[in-house]
């Protein structure tokens, strides 16, 4: 959990980062303890106050991990640990979703088909294996809604997030009556929708004497990490686009308007700014990195690990990965895919193998096969120099650095300051605030090589996509 105490010119006056442990009970299976989630969050908002005058707080805006089924009965206390974005236990419910009531409907009545990590799919599964705990559900929640339950004992949900629920009528933004009844849930069980920049409630007394803060402390219904993300990179209006590259890897283009992917590969949600975006997600990025330098190399240092890798060799890998660790979403949705190397020899290097697993993660992200002009970029991913360099030639478009890479927390606070009436809108705030620092270029020479092994690529998934089914 990343937290920031963000003052009114916009400058990030401390940040605080807690963990919480993620649960995999099954391979392709992840969860997480949401009181784990509050533990983080008031000791994080302890340490960050540490030093400041807490009475001085005006409010308080949450981005969270999207799409997490949280179930609570009906004392509010959490019946099973959260079921996250990135699970992949709802292959059936999903197939059953896409085919039984079929893509069209799904579309007509939410904009989107399904994916096994969206919230419905996880409450069908829920239905399914879990009937006693499912029957006791008084409210299904999104994670950063947990916590904004916590802080203010109101069960709220923003447009951004809800619409990754495939439960809401994004176009129109309401429930979708028809949805609810599919998944045999009911509108009293959906917690109050509202705009991410509006005001849900004040902190509760007891919670703000712990913390030092004020009772008048507004909190905002904050967004899915994507959209919060979004709006502290300024990717507000029409056609603006961000790249995140955190655990997952996602692709944001802003828009004025309502419209839907007519392949339905892109997800067609609700934006923080009041209006709405296209997005791509792909499951495994910067966590392709991490899992190969923590889990397989035991290391921390994952930049002495890109240190070999000198500048002859971007764009002449001969090793190839596949980062589908979790499966993938976006663009191929298919749960049984694993991820592999390919292409090793008696010459790989440790090298040859960190830079296959960098690589692989972006020329995934080509593949979801956006015609975008420019992006910006943000997400852990978009700190090492390296990796910008390899993800703007594989693109092969610039690529706009903003002043403050905490793109998810950055957007929350923005977000908390147009609910306390600092800025009009979002887009205003958005104008005042957020700067780019710098623009990547992309390199001829190196993005002609990147396109080559970018063919080569794109043939390893469907030579193996049927083995991969025999192996699960
Ligand atoms: C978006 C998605 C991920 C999570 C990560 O659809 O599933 O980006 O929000 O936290």
């Amino acid at each position: 959990m990343k937290l920031l105490l963000v003052d009114g010119a916009g400058s990030i006056l401390n940040s605080v980062t807690k963990e919480y442990p993620l649960l995999l009970p099954k391979p392709g299976w992840a969860e997480q303890e949401p009181a784990e989630w509050w533990s983080a969050c008031l000791g994080g908002i302890t340490e960050l106050l540490s030093g400041f005058d807490a009475s001085l707080v005006c409010g308080i805006g949450v981005g969270g991990q999207m799409h997490g089924l949280v179930a609570l009965d009906e004392n509010d206390a959490v019946i099973r640990p959260a079921i996250l974005w990135n699970d992949g236990r709802t292959a059936e419910e999903t197939e059953w979703l896409n085919t039984v009531i079929g893509r069209e409907k799904l579309s007509a009545l939410t904009a989107n088909i399904a994916f096994a990590g969206f919230t419905a799919p996880k409450l069908l599964w829920m239905r399914k294996h879990e009937p006693e705990g499912f029957a006791r559900i008084a409210k299904i929640m999104l994670p950063k809604d947990y916590i904004n339950y916590r802080l203010t004992g109101v069960h709220t949900c923003d447009f951004s997030d809800a619409s990754g629920m495939l439960l809401l009528d994004v176009e129109h933004k309401v429930w979708s009556k028809e949805m609810l009844d599919i998944c045999g849930v009911s509108e009293a069980q959906m917690p109050k929708l509202f705009e991410s920049y509006e005001v849900i409630g004040t902190v509760k007394p007891e919670i703000a004497r712990t913390l030092g803060l004020s009772e008048n402390v507004k909190v905002v219904a904050g967004a899915g990490d994507n959209a919060a993300a979004a709006v502290g990179t300024g990717t507000v209006g029409d056609g603006a686009c961000n790249i995140s590259l955190g655990t997952s890897g996602t692709i944001f283009i802003s828009s004025e308007r309502f419209g839907v992917d007519p392949n339905n590969a892109l997800h067609a949600f609700a934006h923080a700014d009041g209006k709405y975006h296209l997005m791509g997600c792909m499951l495994s990025a910067a966590s392709c990195n991490k899992w190969f330098c923590d889990e397989i190399l035991k290391t921390q240092d994952y930049a002495a690990q890109q240190a070999d890798i000198t500048d002859d060799k971007l764009g002449n890998n001969r090793v190839f990965f596949l980062p589908y660790l979790m499966g993938e979403r976006s663009p191929i949705n298919d749960t049984d895919a694993r991820g592999m190397f390919i292409g090793l020899s008696m010459d790989t290097t440790r090298a040859d193998m960190v830079q296959a697993v960098l690589e692989g993660s972006f020329e995934v992200a080509k593949s979801i096969g956006v015609r975008i002009e420019r992006s910006k970029l943000c997400g852990g991913g978009a700190k090492s120099p390296l990796w910008r360099r390899i993800l703007v030639n594989v693109l092969n478009i610039p690529l706009d650095i903003p002043q403050t890479e905490e793109g998810p927390g950055y957007g929350a606070a923005m977000l908390a300051m147009v609910g306390c009436g600092a800025y009009a809108g979002v887009k205003d705030c958005a104008d005042a605030l957020v700067r780019t620092t710098e623009t990547v270029l992309p390199e001829p020479i190196l993005a002609a090589r990147y396109e080559e092994r970018y063919n080569m690529f794109k043939q390893i998934y469907p030579a193996c996509k049927n083995l991969f089914k025999e192996l699960m």
